[in-house]
């Protein structure tokens, strides 16, 4: 029906006098364009003009209107006027948005509040720290408290208290970094806690029974580092101490633990093991969460993982603290975090933990 229309207003000329739905078209197109390119509140003014003020393009539009027919002039009026109220719409937006860039800042420190964010690098947990609150977790579910004690230690807790006299040929189980420092008798030799057991005897010192509490804290020992020993790593011990606590209660914990961290189907074992501070000793392995107990490499075929060494507080530790054997029992244990951890994840090599690779770490 336009035809005649179309054509004119392709060929550019006769616009004002003529105008047509593709001429309507072409007018917003162009009007939109030059508004988002109007940056400042002057420029804004201009674009105004140039298309709604008196002799501004879309004003001159609708005044051509005039000139069509009745039916024509329905159409294209419509539309002219549809494309008015959205230019003054998207104009105040535009004035809006200019005020509040304003607000921001101007000229060289104006904002574009138009950008996309930057992002902000995030940190995360370390394994070993998110492993140490897990299994914390599972012993204040079941009534532990968490205590800390002192990595630079006296030969004094390390050892003696732990039922490791000196010349006793246990201590070559924990190749010891000594510290030059003695008590002021020169008796007492400082060291690198080997072990969180020291914290047994400070805290039966310290407290009276009932004693549930786990112990995370890091160990030191003289050793070549390899892929499963590192010279510092992390220990979680564990001490409950009461009336009539049995080797029982000691393996329902641990079977907790194992179940809490594992998969609620782990089976758990233990057999004898030799710590001078508990009797009897065991270690504590649970059955392989990989192949099922078929065997495999992660447990070198045997189908058992050994995760932690425990037992029952040996009499003379209770003895040492002042506490009477006849009375009180206890039980103990003391596992690795990042061992638990290497578990966990499938991690093959326990020096990754302290090497500070931020693609290892970013796993995590
Ligand atoms: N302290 C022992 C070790 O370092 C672990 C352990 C703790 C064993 C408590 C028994 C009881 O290997």
């Amino acid at each position: 029906m336009f035809k005649h229309l179309f054509t004119i207003a392709q060929k550019g000329n006769l616009m004002a006098e003529s105008p047509g739905p593709d001429t309507v078209q072409e007018l917003e197109t162009k009007a939109v364009k030059g508004l988002e390119s109007a940056g400042t509140e002057e420029e804004l003014e201009e674009w105004r003009i140039s298309y709604l003020g008196r002799r501004g393009e879309l004003t001159r539009l609708l005044r051509g209107l005039g000139s069509l027919e009745v039916e024509e002039r329905r159409v294209v009026g419509a539309a002219a006027n549809r494309l008015k109220s959205t230019l003054e719409e998207r104009l105040s937006e535009r004035e809006q948005a200019l005020k509040q860039s304003k607000v921001a800042g101007s000229g060289a420190e104006a904002i574009d509040v138009t950008l996309p964010g930057r992002p902000i690098p995030q940190g995360g947990l370390h394994p070993t720290t998110r492993v140490i609150r897990e299994i914390c977790d599972v012993f204040t579910s079941m009534g532990f408290d968490i205590v800390e004690g002192p990595e630079v230690e006296w030969d004094h807790y390390n050892f003696e208290m732990a039922n490791i006299p000196k010349d006793h040929p246990a201590r070559d189980m924990w190749n010891t970094l000594w510290v030059d420092y003695t008590d002021e008798n020169g008796e007492q030799p400082m060291l690198l806690r080997t072990h969180t057991t020291p914290m047994q005897a400070r805290i039966m010192e310290s407290r009276k029974p009932p004693i549930r509490v786990v112990v995370p804290g890091k160990c030191y020992r003289y050793e070549a580092t390899d892929a499963t020993h590192e010279w510092h790593f992390y220990q979680i011990e564990g001490l409950a101490v009461d009336r009539g606590i049995t080797f029982a209660n000691l393996k329902g914990t641990l079977y907790e633990l194992a179940r809490a961290i594992f998969g609620q189907d782990r089976k758990v074992r233990f057999r004898c093991d030799y710590f001078p501070f508990v009797e009897p000793g065991v270690d504590m392995s649970i059955d392989c969460f990989n192949c099922e107990g078929k065997g495999c490499r992660i447990c070198s075929e045997t189908g058992w993982i050994e995760i932690m060494g425990a037992g029952m507080v040996h009499p003379k530790m209770l003895e040492r603290v002042g506490y009477d054997p006849h009375i009180y029992t206890g039980f103990a244990f003391g596992m690795g975090p990042e061992r638990i951890a290497m578990l966990k994840y499938g991690i093959e090599d326990i020096r990754l933990f302290y090497s500070n690779d931020i693609r290892f770490l970013k796993q995590f």
